[in-house]
C-alpha cells in the first residue's frame, strides 16, 4: 500500500502523524496554520520536501481564514502567514522556497482580487504536490543505475516516502532499482536522537519488502570496515551552490567514513532542495533542537539532571566528500559549482 503522507482533502492537509510511527499509524488533520506549524516544528512532518509541501499547505490553511474581499488587508495577513511558517524549521531550504513560490503567485497577479488570489494559490499548492510525486519518480530512476546486482548500501535519516509526497528521495532510488527487479539489501542508520531511520526508515522498507537491516549509527564504521557497504545513498536539506549538504546528523561522519573506505557517497536531491543563493555549507543554519531529545528516551531520563546537551539537526557534509548528487535532472558529479550554476538553469 503507498504511504501519503500529506494530502490537501476537504480544505485541509491530512498528515500521516511520524512521531507515532512504526507503533501507531494515525493521521493529523490540520485545519488552521497553527497546527500546521506545530506539527512541522515537533516533526509529525518532516523531511526537506514533505515540508515544502506542508509549508504551501499551510498558506492555504492561513489564508482559509481570511474573510472579507480587503485586498490590501488579505495581503498582509497573506504575508504574516508566510512568515510565520518560515519561523518553524530553519535548515530545510524547501520550506522557503515552497514560501517563495506561493508569493510568486501573489507577486504575478497584482490586479487579482482576493478570491481569485485564494484559488491561484490552491492551484498552485497543488502543482507543488504532484511536482514532488513526478520529481522524487525521476530521482528513484537515474539513481537506480547505480545499484548493481548484490550491492550493500547504506542509508540514514528517513529520506523516504514519509520525507516527502509519497516516494522518497534515497529510499526512492531502493524502490525504483527493485522495480528493476534488482537484488541488492540495505541497512538503515538508527539516527540518534530521534531514530527516524529505525522508526520510519525500516518501516517504509519492511513495508516493501526490500531486505533491510538496522544498525546503531557508531556500527557504520565496523560495518564499512568489514566490506559490507558497496555505496551509500542519503537525503539533503539544502545544498550550497559549491555542493556542500546539510542533512541529517550524523550524515558528514558517514561521508568521511565512506572516503576511508573508498565507498561511493551519493546525496539524492530535487532541484527544490539547492539553495542557489548561497555560496558554501557555512551559510546555511543549522537548527538546534531541544536537550530532552538527547536527555530523554521515551519518555525516561538517560543522562544526569543538569547534564549540557548539543542537539544539533543536521550537519554540512562537504562536497569534496560527495561522489554525485542525483537529482530529477540527472546525476550531478564534481566540480560541482560548474554542475549546480547548470542545474540552476534547467527549467
Ligand atoms: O529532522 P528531519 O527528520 O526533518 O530530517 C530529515 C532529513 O535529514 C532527511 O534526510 C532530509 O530531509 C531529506 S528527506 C528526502
Amino acid at each position: 500500500m503507498a504511504v501519503e503522507t500529506i494530502k490537501w482533502i476537504n480544505n485541509a492537509a491530512r498528515i500521516i502523524d511520524q512521531t507515532k510511527l512504526p507503533n501507531k499509524f494515525e493521521y493529523i488533520y490540520c485545519r488552521d496554520v497553527k497546527t500546521m506549524w506545530h506539527a512541522i516544528k515537533r516533526l509529525s512532518v518532516r523531511g526537506a520536501p514533505a515540508i515544502g509541501v506542508a509549508a504551501a499547505f499551510g498558506v492555504l490553511l492561513g489564508i482559509q481564514s481570511f474573510k472579507g474581499k480587503n485586498k490590501a488587508a488579505f495581503l498582509k495577513f497573506f504575508q504574516k502567514t508566510c512568515d510565520y511558517l518560515a519561523s518553524s524549521r530553519p535548515t530545510a531550504v524547501n520550506l522557503f522556497n515552497a514560501l517563495h513560490v506561493m508569493r510568486l503567485v501573489i507577486a504575478d497577479n497584482p490586479d487579482e482580487d482576493v478570491d481569485t488570489l485564494k484559488k491561484l494559490l490552491l492551484k498552485r499548492a497543488m502543482e507543488l504536490f504532484h511536482e514532488d510525486k513526478k520529481t522524487c519518480r525521476k530521482m528513484g530512476e537515474h539513481g537506480a543505475g547505480l545499484i548493481k546486482n548484490g550491492m550493500q548500501c547504506l542509508t540514514v535519516c528517513n529520506a523516504g516516502a514519509l520525507a516527502t509526497v509519497d516516494f522518497g528521495t534515497a529510499l526512492g532510488v531502493f524502490y525504483s532499482a527493485k522495480k528493476m527487479g534488482k537484488k541488492f539489501k540495505v541497512y538503515s542508520c538508527e539516527t540518534r536522537p530521534l531514530l527516524q531511520g529505525s522508526r520510519l526508515t525500516c518501516w517504509e522498507l519492511l513495508r516493501q519488502k526490500i531486505d533491510t537491516t538496522l544498525i546503531c549509527d557508531n556500527m557504520a564504521a565496523s560495518l564499512m570496515s568489514r566490506a559490507k557497504v558497496d555505496i551509500v545513498f542519503a537525503g539533503a536539506d539544502r545544498i550550497a551552490s559549491n555542493g556542500d549538504t546539510a542533512n541529517k546528523i550524523g550524515t558528514y561522519m558517514l561521508a568521511v567514513l565512506a572516503k576511508h573506505h573508498g565507498i561511493p557517497f551519493y546525496i539524492v536531491a530535487p532541484r527544490s532542495t539547492f539553495d542557489f543563493n548561497i555560496k558554501t555549507g557555512k551559510q546555511i543554519p543549522i537548527e538546534e533542537r531541544d536537550s530532552d531529545e538527547v536527555k530523554c528516551f521515551a519518555g525516561i531520563s538517560t543522562a544526569p539532571k543538569g547534564i549540557k546537551v548539543y542537539n544539533p539537526a543536521f550537519d554540512v557534509t562537504p562536497a569534496s566528500l560527495i561522489t554525485g548528487i542525483v537529482t530529477e535532472c540527472g546525476i550531478i558529479r564534481p566540480p560541482y559549482v560548474k554542475s549546480i550554476s547548470a542545474l540552476k538553469l534547467y527549467a
